[in-house]
């Protein structure tokens, strides 16, 4: 299982970094900008948070055909050891088609916005690392979210190999906790969820009392 956080705000990225339990980091254009990092600054901080431990970072095109797709992954790409980025894609229908170049020269390629089951079956069938569906952005829309994700993962496993849904747009304890229970691969949080998961009451007063026992 993997574990990624969902932001480009390192102040925010280094309250949780580096821990264990974290494989990587996610990002995207909206939350570059609501961090305020140009996209020039994008590869220094996807760096920052290797140092931090992170095993890999995520980072989105920003192009819509799949020639600048490609442009824009491999200027990427040259700037990192192999394996340390994932290259993220809208899947759409260009998005799949740079995805696949992508995915058979050897790179990891998320496909993102998946939104339908059918754009997970293909992420599959293109050899990508992940597939993306947002849990809280699909409830908004209307649909049921955790049954929409429970297809996507039944098709997943059904098409067999190794990509995983990472699922996004994760906004409390008990979606992540749902999204566990239907076995998905990935989840990607935000990192004010990220004490919600790690950190107990109960536990730190178990251990204040286990301490002061300790001590006397
Ligand atoms: C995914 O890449 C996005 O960062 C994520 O969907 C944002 O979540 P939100 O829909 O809760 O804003």
């Amino acid at each position: 299982f993997h574990l990624y956080l969902d932001s480009a705000d390192l102040a925010e990225l280094r309250a949780c970094l580096p821990h264990p339990v974290v494989h990587g980091v996610t990002t995207n254009p909206t939350l570059l900008r609501r961090a305020g990092v140009p996209r020039a600054a994008l590869p220094a901080l996807l760096h920052e948070c290797l140092a931090l431990g992170a095993r890999q970072v995520q980072a989105q095109v920003q192009a819509a055909d799949a020639a600048g797709m490609l442009e824009d992954a491999q200027s990427l790409l040259a700037q990192f050891a192999p394996g340390q980025l994932v290259i993220k894609i809208p899947a759409t229908r260009e998005g799949l088609r740079a995805g696949a170049q992508l995915a058979a020269a050897g790179h990891a390629v998320t496909y993102t916005a998946v939104y339908a089951p059918e754009q997970a079956h293909f992420a599959a069938l293109l050899g990508a690392a992940y597939a993306a569906p947002y849990l809280g952005r699909l409830d908004d829309s209307g649909v049921d979210g955790l049954a929409l994700i429970a297809r996507m993962q039944a098709l997943v496993a059904q098409t067999g190999g190794p990509m995983r849904l990472l699922v996004a747009s994760v906004r409390t304890r008990e979606a992540y906790l749902s999204l566990l229970a239907l076995g998905v691969g990935a989840i990607t949080i935000p990192p004010r969820l990220f004490p919600q998961l790690l950190d107990h009451d109960a536990t730190h007063e178990a251990e204040r009392g286990f301490l002061a026992d300790a001590r006397a």
